[in-house]
């Protein structure tokens, strides 16, 4: 009897002991020990000298102090790797010591936590960053959510030892506000949201038939006309649009401010201006040389759906103006991918216009699809012609595989959305990297569930929060062509959603499915053990601000 009490006794701490314990997304590699670490009195950060790394220390340290209260004191090494406290330290109540280990990958970390003492140890900042990531979530959620909590009484961390790194290199995100135009803080939120899953690449989609968002100094226009529409709804079927003007853009003072806030949560931006196609209101701005019909009117767009009216690919002016918005994307964004898009994008317009027709003839190609990677080829070339610091590699939707891609060389990016496994098989075959983002189900501005409570959005509620869990990546995919994946990628189109709580609504919880099968190893992923974390995020979203769909939680 006493033996079975004292199993029993065992057990409910062991649960107490676990129930503390729920990381999104799951690391790699985790056992669970007894005790904690206690965030409080004299605690000393032994950090190596290294800028960057004490940049991402610091950032932690504020973060504490403004959520706990708590404050925390750093003392810097000479050495890389820790090799004891300090004499003038030893006297603190803990100390967290960080170790740099070259080994290790890119944001690959190893995090111990006893009851004195945590070690961290990593390569690289991005890797002290996701230990510090997991610390916040093994604390209560309010620190991750960034709001102080006066109410607990001990700051406790469980004992754990985790050894963790990302499956894909690609863990990304992508936003279009090209139909509708949500503003700065709504998206420092979503990049918050993304860092707290270890996500780590946003796409932004900037441009659309329905307006243009980013400031080209060059071309005033694309932001005086091309942002602003004649209604603040996207008509279709029997949505009539409601005639009120309605639009914005970011500024390029806006932009380098978001990419600094994504930086320091290790977040890449990545522009997207989606051209030939998907530019009406680029052709409404300057149908002077981006219209293949100028002399008929065009204005920025207020339906839903594709639009024919693309822009004139063979007019040198056209190309011209590209290779300027490819100019200023490079000065704002910093990383290596600028996106293109190249979706969708209809040749109607082309195959009725002599200067198309003929430049088709000249390049001896009947595929109208030809004229796109034509246009693609001469934008490329002119970034090979920029110097080093300012080369940029070109990603494009998976349209673009139906044309002659040979012209474009290996090193562009093949994002797969429509067929996406295939797609991504075709790319990778030849010789393009891809990232898998298929339309179903990583769409997830598509309806989450059939709970009368949905709000106006696309699709049937099949996009469960189940189903995108269980999507799995790469799956069946040749050995030799697995390098070819980077990652995955959830998008969110808006044609239907109008307001960023709806985003926000429709966003989550399934873009913590997304992060995990970004992070996760597969064998590692179970849906059953993520609905019960996905618990502890209510509280996370709660504090936060941040609306959630339900459907999981009732
Ligand atoms: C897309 O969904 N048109 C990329």
């Amino acid at each position: 009897m006493k033996k079975t009490l004292f199993f029993l006794l065992c057990m409910l701490a062991f649960t107490l002991q676990a129930q503390e314990i729920s990381l999104v997304p799951m690391p790699a590699q985790m056992s669970v020990g007894t005790g904690s670490f206690t965030l409080g009195g004299d605690i000393v950060i032994c950090q190596p000298k290294d800028k960057a790394i004490a940049k991402v220390v610091k950032n932690f340290v504020n973060e504490i102090k403004a959520t706990t209260g708590v404050k925390i004191k750093t003392d810097t090494y000479k050495k890389t790797k820790f090799k004891g406290v300090r004499k003038s330290n030893k006297k603190a109540a803990a100390h967290i010591a960080l170790s740099v280990d070259e080994t290790m990958g890119d944001e690959a970390y190893r995090l111990s936590v006893k009851e004195k003492l945590i070690t961290i140890n990593a390569a690289k900042p991005a890797g002290f960053f996701y230990a510090f990531q997991t610390l916040k979530q093994l604390l209560p959620r309010n620190v991750m959510a960034g709001v102080y909590d006066a109410s607990v009484e001990e700051w406790n961390i469980p004992a754990v030892e985790i050894e963790d790194e990302p499956r894909f290199a690609w863990r990304g995100f992508m936003l279009d506000e090209g139909r509708h135009f949500y503003g700065k803080e709504e998206i420092k939120k979503i990049i918050d949201v993304m860092a707290a899953y270890k996500m780590n690449r946003f796409h932004w989609h900037l441009t659309e038939d329905q307006g243009w968002r980013i400031e080209i100094k060059k071309y005033p226009k694309l932001t005086e006309v091309g942002a602003w529409r004649n209604s603040r709804v996207c008509g279709w079927g029997d949505v009539k649009p409601d005639g009120i003007r309605y639009g914005g853009y970011y500024t390029q003072k806006d932009a380098r401010e978001i990419v600094e806030y994504a930086k320091e949560r290790f977040i890449e931006i990545i522009p997207e201006v989606d051209i030939p196609g998907h530019s009406q209101a680029a052709v409404a701005s300057y149908p002077e040389f981006l219209a293949c019909d100028p002399e008929n009117a065009h204005e920025v767009w207020l339906w839903q759906g594709v639009s024919a009216d693309v822009i004139n690919v063979a007019n040198p002016r056209a190309v011209q103006f590209a290779k300027d918005v490819i100019d200023e994307l490079t000065d704002i964004f910093p990383y290596k991918y600028i996106h293109l898009g190249g979706d969708e994008c209809p040749t109607y317009k082309w195959e009725h216009n002599s200067d198309c027709q003929a430049q088709l003839k000249e390049i001896g190609s009947t595929n109208y699809r030809d004229l796109q990677i034509n246009f693609y080829r001469q934008i490329k070339e002119h970034i090979a012609q920029k110097p080093a610091d300012e080369q940029r590699s070109l990603i494009f939707w998976n349209e673009v595989l139906h044309g002659n891609t040979a012209s474009l060389g290996n090193d562009i990016t093949i994002m797969s959305w429509i067929g996406a496994d295939n797609a991504a098989k075709e790319a990778a075959k030849r010789g393009f990297n891809t990232i898998l983002s298929p339309q179903i189900p990583y769409y997830i501005n598509r309806k989450q569930s059939n709970l009368p409570t949905e709000p106006h959005s696309q699709g049937y509620g099949t996009e469960t929060v189940e189903v995108v869990y269980n999507y799995i990546p790469m799956n069946n995919v040749a050995l030799e062509l697995q390098p070819k994946y980077m990652g995955v990628q959830a998008n969110f189109w808006t044609e239907w959603v109008e307001t960023a709580d709806i985003v926000q609504y429709l966003m989550l919880p399934r873009l913590a499915a997304v992060a995990e099968a970004g992070w996760t190893p597969q064998e590692r992923r179970d849906y059953n053990d993520f609905v019960k974390r996905m618990q502890a995020e209510t509280e996370y979203y709660r504090l936060k601000g941040v609306n959630y769909g339900k459907h999981i939680f009732e």
